[in-house]
């Protein structure tokens, strides 16, 4: 038998990956030239038509030594890349090359944090930098997770233990969908929803639902929506909380990056009076997706998620001093995303990243203020974070669904879809930071031009 192929780690795993690195980064540069834009051209059949043609027989007899190269440019050429600056439909950012760079070291050493045995010292990181963003919120902890799904639904699983099966999730109706969604994962009653007028949780609207239906209550609020990026008023939410004995989780996938900046901090006043908070740095942290954290103001909540495996966390081997990592997730098997995110903090600081946050809310208020100076174009509202809604003025809601459907398959630009007061908007996401003024005018004219007068 031939001998078998390298490995990504140990004496010889950098030599290794050094020429497949280099063969990744071509193929990243060619695919991404042959794509010629935020996504291919031509929508779901030619897309898919081209990767089945590159991918050929996905299990040959024999291997192909050319499939890295092969199938990264395949990648590359179909990607909605996020680097692009017309793609901009989703909270779906570009990376940092630094983030990416520490996640190829993840990767390669592979360290799983079910237990210490498996990851001795990512295991440490994680502990230092999960307590360190924590207290970022007034928190006293927080776990890892894969992102503001996973971090709503831990916490809607951490209420439920704490408060039993009758638990009520109380939610407004601008909430994620994985709120509920969590609500019926955990067989819990159909959770309150709660009005949300002009896209933010009714504080009133609150009080009447908590006086209205029996708890116990878990309510959950939003800091930077989905839709369109506004903050729910949390100090006021969080009184009705206080006064009805109700608990409180905030939702701040979006916008719990404000936290790094010294002009938009503020906004995220009374984040620190929530049981738990979603953050999520794939959205406003630019880590490559998975980047989640779920942080918990009383860390004796999380002895629920305890959990005894002898092969992973025998008793003996935690009374000898080896940390217990199997109660920081539901997940067995975990990867070391504390990495990137721990060599991004600290590469930019806390002011690196701050800038970041504050250019791409400066370039929606910018977005904004070209849609208002066109009178072919109807602006919502002015942004509250980086999102920016919009629509052909005039246009019936068909229209300006299929506007959006024309950019993205003719892989013009990537916008998102928002129904907000009863009408269908087009979404601007914007979280690339590298985006300019003259991207915006683009954006705006590729809008103008496909609109069907
Ligand atoms: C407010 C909010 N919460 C949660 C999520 C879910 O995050 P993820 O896709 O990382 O699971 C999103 C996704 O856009 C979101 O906007």
């Amino acid at each position: 038998m031939s001998a078998p192929p390298p490995l990504a780690s140990g004496p010889d795993g950098p030599d290794a990956l050094r020429p497949l690195l280099d063969t990744v980064l071509d193929a990243l540069r060619t695919g991404t030239a042959a794509r010629r834009g935020p996504l291919p051209a031509g929508g779901p059949h030619t897309v898919a038509a081209q990767l089945r043609h590159a991918l050929g027989d996905i299990l040959p007899d024999h291997g192909d030594p050319d499939a890295l190269r092969t199938l990264v440019t395949a990648l590359a050429a179909g990607a909605a890349d996020p680097a692009h600056p017309l793609c901009a439909g989703h909270l779906h950012g570009p990376p940092l090359a630094v983030a990416t760079a520490a996640d190829l070291a993840a990767s390669a050493l592979n360290p799983s944090l079910d237990s210490w045995d498996q990851a001795p010292a990512a295991s440490a990181l994680e502990a230092l930098v999960t307590r360190a963003l924590a207290h970022e919120t007034g928190a006293a902890d927080a776990l890892v997770t894969t992102g503001g799904t996973e971090s709503n639904q831990l916490a809607v699983l951490l209420a439920r233990e704490d408060h039993g099966p009758g638990l009520r999730l109380v939610h407004g109706t601008n909430a994620h969908h994985s709120l509920p969604r969590a609500a019926w994962l955990y067989g819990l009653p159909d959770p309150v929803t709660v009005p949300a007028p002009a896209g933010r949780l009714d504080p009133d609207a609150l009080d009447h639902a908590l006086r209205d239906t029996p708890g116990p209550h878990l309510v959950a609020a939003t800091a930077g929506t989905t839709d369109a990026g506004l903050i729910d008023p949390l100090p006021e939410i969080a009184a009705r909380c206080a006064a009805h004995g109700a608990r409180l989780h905030i939702d701040a996938a979006y916008g719990g990056g404000l936290l790094f900046s010294a002009r938009h901090r503020t906004r995220l006043t009374g984040l620190d009076t929530a049981d738990t908070v979603a953050l999520d740095l794939h959205k406003t942290g630019w880590q490559p997706i998975a980047a989640g954290l779920l942080t918990v103001r009383d860390p004796a909540r999380l002895t629920a998620l305890r959990q005894r495996a002898d092969y992973l966390s025998a008793a003996d081997d935690t009374d000898a001093g080896l940390p217990d990592l199997l109660g920081r997730s539901p997940r067995t098997s975990r990867r070391p995303d504390i990495l990137k995110i721990a060599v991004t903090l600290k590469t930019l600081g806390r002011t690196g990243l701050g800038a970041l946050i504050d250019r791409v809310c400066d370039l929606a208020q910018d977005l904004a203020a070209r849609v208002t100076a066109r009178p072919g174009l109807h602006l919502h509202a002015p942004p509250a974070l980086s999102t920016v809604l919009f629509r052909p003025a005039g246009a019936p809601d068909p229209t300006v669904a299929a506007v959006r459907r024309t950019l993205l398959t003719e892989g013009h630009a990537v916008l998102g879809r928002a129904r907000l007061d009863g009408r269908l908007w087009l979404k601007a996401t914007l979280l690339n930071p590298h985006t300019r003024p003259e991207d915006l005018a683009a954006l705006l004219d590729l809008v103008e031009g496909h609109t069907p007068r």
